[in-house]
């Protein structure tokens, strides 16, 4: 890498993750008392931004954050990797999205999610921050937004031939409803990285493996991207093009918390194709920061910088 930083926009929402450990996961009607509690900035947004600016980029993050205490703690986390949060918007009315997860003693847990400011995402936002959008060499979009906003960005990356990676999970809107139904701007963007269930999910197919996995990809490809990542956890990932479909396994890792491996993904694609285009390198390379997010415990913290993903890659490498 020389001259200057590679530039990387990210639309992606943001969450802070509120965690208690307790014996065990109460019924409705009952408590249980907790034995402790964790909150973090946490949510594709800042997972991804974090993730491409541990690769090196210079990255902004277009996202919302509510009018309350949790917006401060968002901005210094993101300042602390060096993730610009000029367009980390304020819904004053709103409450910051929040997960709030309890975690028993054997590790199970069960989550809600309260989307919040999330869903105040507007395309004036967008609009906003146009200027950046244009000057980014790749715009990565997480799909779990307000449809009109994504469109905008999708829209914009393409006016100033801005490379698109998107992540295309459903549409805030779209959440708990039968079909999924993802509008036609979505096919414009030039690598889609769903993971299995989600390919599954657009192609309207039960069965999720890796043959389904080479069918899903084609059909996006032949509704218009350029190529079809799909990631498939331990099973590695698929990249599909016009022409062919290659697997790259996953790095054998031992497996402690496994949060953030995706947005890890797929933060590192887009800050490699942020230098180089050359998609299924760019996979590998992101295969090993999914890999290496798995072996710690938290969300941005367990993030892997180039140099241990350049590391893993080479001892791979190494007969
Ligand atoms: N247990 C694992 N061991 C090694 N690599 C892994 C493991 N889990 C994930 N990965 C790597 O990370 C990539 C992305 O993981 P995955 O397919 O689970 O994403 P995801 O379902 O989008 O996750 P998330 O729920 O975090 O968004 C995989 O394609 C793989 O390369
Ligand atoms: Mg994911």
């Amino acid at each position: 890498m020389s001259g200057r930083s590679p530039k990387v926009v990210v639309v992606g929402g943001t969450y802070v993750d509120m965690a208690i450990r307790c014996g065990q996961i109460p019924p409705a009607g009952e408590s249980e008392t907790g034995s402790a509690l964790s909150y973090r900035t946490a949510g594709p947004g800042p997972t991804q931004a974090v993730e491409a600016a541990l690769c090196g980029c210079q990255v902004h993050l277009i996202s919302k954050v509510g009018g309350d205490p949790f917006a401060q703690m968002v901005r210094n986390s993101l300042a602390e990797f060096n993730v610009s949060t000029e367009f980390v918007y304020t819904a004053e009315a709103k409450n910051t999205g929040v997960v709030v997860t309890l975690v028993n003693a054997t590790g199970e847990n069960a989550s809600c999610y309260y989307a919040g400011a999330n869903t105040a995402l507007l395309p004036q936002d967008i609009a906003d921050a146009e200027q950046v959008i244009a000057e980014a060499d790749v715009c990565l979009i997480h799909g779990q937004l307000p449809q009109e906003a994504i469109v905008s960005a999708l829209r914009c990356a393409e006016l100033y031939g801005v490379r698109v990676i998107l992540n295309p999970v459903r549409p805030l809107e779209q959440r708990g409803q039968g079909s999924c139904d993802l509008p036609i701007e979505y096919f414009t963007a030039d690598i889609l990285i769903p993971n299995l269930y989600e390919a599954a999910d657009i192609a309207e197919q039960s069965t999720a493996n890796i043959r389904a996995a080479k069918l899903i990809g084609s059909d996006l490809v032949a509704r218009g991207v350029d190529y079809a990542v799909i990631t498939m956890g331990r099973r590695g990932c698929m990249v599909i093009d016009r022409d062919s479909a290659h697997h790259i396994p996953a790095f054998e890792i031992e497996l402690v918390d496994h949060t953030g491996r995706g947005d890890a993904f797929a933060g590192a694609l887009a800050a490699y194709c942020a230098i180089e285009n050359n998609v299924r390198a760019a996979a590998k390379f992101a295969s090993a920061a999914g890999a290496l997010t798995c072996t710690k415990f938290g969300s941005l913290e367990a993030l892997p910088a180039r140099a241990e993903i350049i590391e893993l890659l080479q001892k791979e490498d190494t007969p």
